[in-house]
């Protein structure tokens, strides 16, 4: 039963080594031996050690130190010391700093067999702790990935909980499907292995039945344990994902089922997100065209929706704000005058001034849009920012002639960029504004017309930027 277990003797003694070596192979237990402190650490490095049990008074370095060493770089390892009755101090004091337990010289077979296997059971008590630890934060991430739809937040979730949680140095997972690879501290070579033998033709035969792939390689004289699993979407196999410690076992069965299961998550998450990402962008590719279609129908008014998109973006992110709302903003700017669509060709192309009813007509543009766009769920607040587009905040707007913040923010930042933009451009019925004075008459009208906070805003984009 013990024969998965390997143990580390550290000794100068030889003929100590040599007996413990007996009685442990004796108990089954795997070992290797060496005679001192610093060579000890290096065989921890590069393969998988469950206990060490090492003499206190060695030369070069003392067991204490080595103890010390251990419990801050491999801290699944238990240490025992061994100790004869002088540094029985020492001993009582390595248990304080980490050490599972000390035996003393010389001792019984009995005794010494019946420390390590508690030692044992105590690693293993941690391990199934560590397992219940490991399966509570899969869970939170379940929870995570149900919340997101932003693929670069799922990746960078997975590689949280597979770095934190799992204890797993390195990962690469790559979708055959889409330009998505994220690696992380990776093996080059390795890389470049998986791409061969597991391009997507091989991956579909070689994970045809669902399995992972556990394997084994030697690199610099290190072992190096990996796991290659299968990412499968709605349509079937779409990509690999592969894991790999250093020094470390090979992975156990319940390492691959918490992998299976989480990686299976993660990439349904992935397909949720990347699905959203294609529909969005084919809704915004549609709504680009569709708010070009109602510029086109005043040639001076060409390009004004994507120049309003523009302007209430640099406000966005001058202000600061998320990234949510800046998705609404950019359809907003978009669409802010998509409910021209209702209003008379002749009355939107008329060159002179409008006629009292001719402006009634206009001014319901606002409404039309609303009415447009509010059957569209992703828009969320938009049909309101479009509403309210042509409110001013002293109330001398219109539809409603609402005041300062009973107007949207969103609608207030439409607001700015809309009117910088007609100042901007030449209208039929005059020319435009030099941008001095389009920014002299946005001065003129903040606190009236303008919400002062956003015309300061986006005079700070327009330096920024070097238009002014
Ligand atoms: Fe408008």
């Amino acid at each position: 039963m013990n024969e998965n277990v390997t143990v580390l003797v550290v000794d100068d003694e030889d003929y100590i080594r040599d007996s413990v070596k007996i009685i442990l192979e004796t108990e089954g237990f795997h070992v290797i031996c060496t005679d001192n402190g610093k060579e000890a650490l290096d065989i921890l490095s590069a393969h998988y050690v469950d206990i060490v049990l090492s003499d206190i008074q060695m030369p070069e370095m003392d067991g204490i130190t080595l103890l010390k060493e251990v419990k801050n770089r491999f801290k699944d390892v238990e240490i025992l010391l061994v100790t004869g009755y002088p540094s029985l101090d020492s001993a009582v004091e390595s248990v304080k700093i980490g050490a599972f337990d000390y035996i003393t010289k010389p001792f019984k077979v009995d005794d010494f067999v019946n420390k390590i296997q508690k030692a044992l059971d105590s690693k293993k008590l941690k391990r199934q702790v560590l397992e219940l630890k490991q399966i509570v934060s899969i869970y939170d991430s379940s929870n995570f990935f149900s919340k997101t739809l932003n693929h670069d937040e799922i990746l960078s979730q997975l590689q949280s909980v597979i770095k934190n949680e799992l204890k797993i140095s390195s990962f690469y997972i790559k979708l055959f499907t889409r330009q998505i690879e994220k690696a992380h501290n990776f093996d080059e070579d390795f890389k470049n292995f998986l791409n061969d033998k597991f391009s997507y033709k091989r991956s579909l035969i070689t994970f045809s039945e669902n399995e992972s792939k556990i394997g084994h390689y030697k690199k610099n004289d290190q072992d190096i344990n990996y796991i290659i699993l299968p990412m499968f979407g709605t349509k079937g196999l779409w990509g690999i994902f592969a894991a790999y410690n250093k020094g470390a076992h090979t992975f156990r069965d319940i390492d691959v089922n918490v992998l299976n299961i989480y990686v299976s998550q993660c990439s349904m998450a992935l397909q949720n997100s990347l699905s959203y990402e294609d529909l969005s962008k084919g809704y915004a590719e549609t709504i680009t065209s569709l708010s070009k279609a109602v510029d086109a129908k005043d040639h001076y008014t060409r390009g004004h929706s994507e120049n309003v998109k523009n302007y209430s973006l640099m406000i966005v992110d001058e202000m600061k704000f998320n990234e949510e709302f800046r998705n609404l903003m950019f359809y907003a700017g978009l669409l802010h005058d998509i409910g021209k669509i209702g209003v008379p060709i002749d009355i939107i192309i008329k060159p002179g001034k409008l006629t009292d009813y001719e402006y009634g007509e206009m001014k319901k543009h606002s409404i039309f849009g609303k009415e447009i766009l509010e059957p569209i769920e992703f828009l969320g607040d938009v049909p309101q920012y479009v509403l309210y587009h042509h409110e001013k905040i002293n109330g001398t707007g219109y539809p409603y002639g609402l005041v300062k913040d009973e107007i949207p923010l969103g609608a207030r930042i439409l607001q700015v960029s809309d009117s910088f933009d007609a100042m901007t451009t030449d209208r039929s019925y005059r020319p435009r504004m030099k941008i001095t004075e389009a920014v002299q008459e946005l001065d003129d009208c903040t606190g009236t017309q303008f919400d002062p906070e956003i015309v300061k805003a986006f005079k700070s984009a327009l330096k920024g930027d070097g238009i002014i």
